[in-house]
């Protein structure tokens, strides 16, 4: 008797290798140790070891796929879903049926629900609100006192995700809490997924406790955004009614579960994501004065005297790129997972059924292999005429296939609008106890930048 494999692709290209095992593991932990210590330069090392290479993370086995074309392969198959380390890391925060977790069909009809809000013709609305906080943030930093950058930039990064998709009016007081409970959350999750000792979580250990403590805070805060939506009885053109209002395949409406689901699969991405980055870009535009000087300079040409406005995104093209390299250099999203549904093939190796995969965009944009001067902060390398040299895939820091960040136009708008007043008010010093060092956890960022804002 003969048995079909359960995906006749798989047996296209034979015989099937079983990828390398990376070294360096130790007893019970595997590699997580070296995921949980050093992980960005351990991850940029694998590709050296192979295209795809076999982790041990505790008892699991984890495939990492090391080149740009093979993680286009996988964010681009049918044959993965989200699932996986970082997905059971996040699921006591996402749930199952908010968008960024859910698969098959309920994924395509979230999509579909949440598209109209980040269609690029849906942007320009948005504009006098990005443009408005952007003004904001500058007016706050007059007084020259010293900038916790970490609050700021994540005060900013909810503010503007809550008002444009939910136009939320009394964000200012949950802003601070949705930061505090993420800073929380975001690293305790990254230990969970590197170090997966399940019941060592549940021993009430102060990090434990402060962890649940935040995790049980945002679900609060996330129901009462709803409840205070439906008390109101206004029905705004925004993502919050279009996720009230949404029905489920047969017409009826969603759940609550799915819909406060819903809320913080679109609120803790749209925040921690941007908040990171508009750390990071504040971080180059520290190091690199002559950075901020151009924007200056782009600034005055595109803009002149009158206050920027989403009609200039488009031209401010230096800024643009300061935003593309910084998005290169620190990728706020450096980690992705997905599992095999089914035995499939990947770069000439075997991956069985139930496989976790992991890839990581900061090592794919970071590898020399793809970019001369890899490590080097050089925004004009997206100038047409040289990002042609780019590898396909190399540079995918919004992802590609069914799961790219629905928000890519979205924050690339006020990502640039943010620097470009940002910049041109300012250049930026160290003040004493700023940390530069890169905190990772589900996300990354600097660890704690102390800033003096310094008026041109
Ligand atoms: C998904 C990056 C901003 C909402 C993703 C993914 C990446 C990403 C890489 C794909 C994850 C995967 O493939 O597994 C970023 C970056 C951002 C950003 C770098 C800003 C610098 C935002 C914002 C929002 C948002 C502002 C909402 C307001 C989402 C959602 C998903 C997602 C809902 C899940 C999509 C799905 O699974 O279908 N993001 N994102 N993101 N992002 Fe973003």
């Amino acid at each position: 008797m003969s048995v079909e494999p359960a995906n006749p692709r798989a047996a296209e290209v034979s015989p099937l290798r079983e990828p390398p095992v990376a070294g360096g593991g130790v007893p019970v932990l595997g590699h997580g140790w070296k995921l949980a210590r050093d992980p960005l330069s351990f991850m940029s090392r694998l590709r050296d070891h192979g295209d795809v290479v076999r982790l041990k993370l505790g008892p699991k086995t984890v495939y990492a796929v090391t080149t740009p074309a093979l993680t286009g392969a996988v964010a681009l198959s049918p044959d993965y879903i989200i699932a996986g380390p970082l997905w059971e890391s996040l699921e006591d925060l996402l749930g199952k049926e908010g968008v960024a977790t859910a698969n098959g069909p309920l994924h395509r009809r979230q999509r579909r629900t949440i598209q109209p809000a980040f269609k690029l013709d849906a942007i320009p609305a948005y504009g006098p609100i990005m443009a408005e906080e952007a003004y904001a943030l500058a007016e706050r930093w007059r007084s020259g006192e010293v900038l916790d950058v970490t609050a700021e930039s994540f005060r900013l990064a909810v503010r503007v995700t809550a008002r444009c998709l939910m136009r939320g009016s009394s964000m200012d007081a949950r802003a601070e809490r949705v930061c505090a409970d993420l800073a929380t959350l975001f690293s305790g999750m990254y230990q969970r997924m590197v170090v997966p000792l399940g019941p060592l979580y549940k021993v009430p250990l102060p990090a434990n406790r402060e962890f649940n403590r935040a995790l049980a805070d945002l679900h609060v805060l996330v129901d009462e955004i709803v409840a205070d939506r439906r008390a109101s009885g206004q029905k705004p053109n925004d993502l919050l009614t279009a996720l009230l209002e949404a029905r489920d395949e047969h017409g009826d409406p969603i759940g609550e579960q799915e819909i406060h689901d819903q809320v913080i699969a679109i609120l803790t991405p749209g925040s921690e994501t941007v908040g990171a980055t508009v750390m990071s870009l504040l971080l180059v535009l520290t190091e690199h004065p002559e950075v901020g000087e151009r924007i200056r300079e782009e600034m005055k040409t595109v803009v002149g005297d009158r206050p920027v406005a989403f009609e200039d995104v488009h031209e401010l093209r230096y800024t643009a790129n300061v935003v593309v390299e910084t998005l290169r250099l620190y990728p706020a999203v450096w980690i992705l997972t997905r599992r095999a549904v089914t035995d499939t093939e990947l770069g000439g190796y075997r991956i069985p059924r139930g496989a976790d995969l992991v890839y990581s965009p900061y090592a794919i944009q970071r590898d020399r292999r793809s970019y001369e001067r890899h490590e080097e902060f050089d925004p004009d390398r997206w100038l047409p005429e040289r990002s042609g040299n780019v590898p396909k895939y190399a540079m995918s820091p919004f992802s590609v296939g069914n799961r790219k960040c629905p928000s890519d136009h979205f924050s690339m708008a006020e990502l640039t609008l943010v620097t470009a007043v940002v910049a041109s008010a300012y250049r930026f010093e160290h003040a004493p106890g700023s940390d530069s060092r890169p905190r990772i956890g589900i996300t990354l960022r600097p660890r704690g930048l102390m800033l003096r804002a310094v008026p041109r």
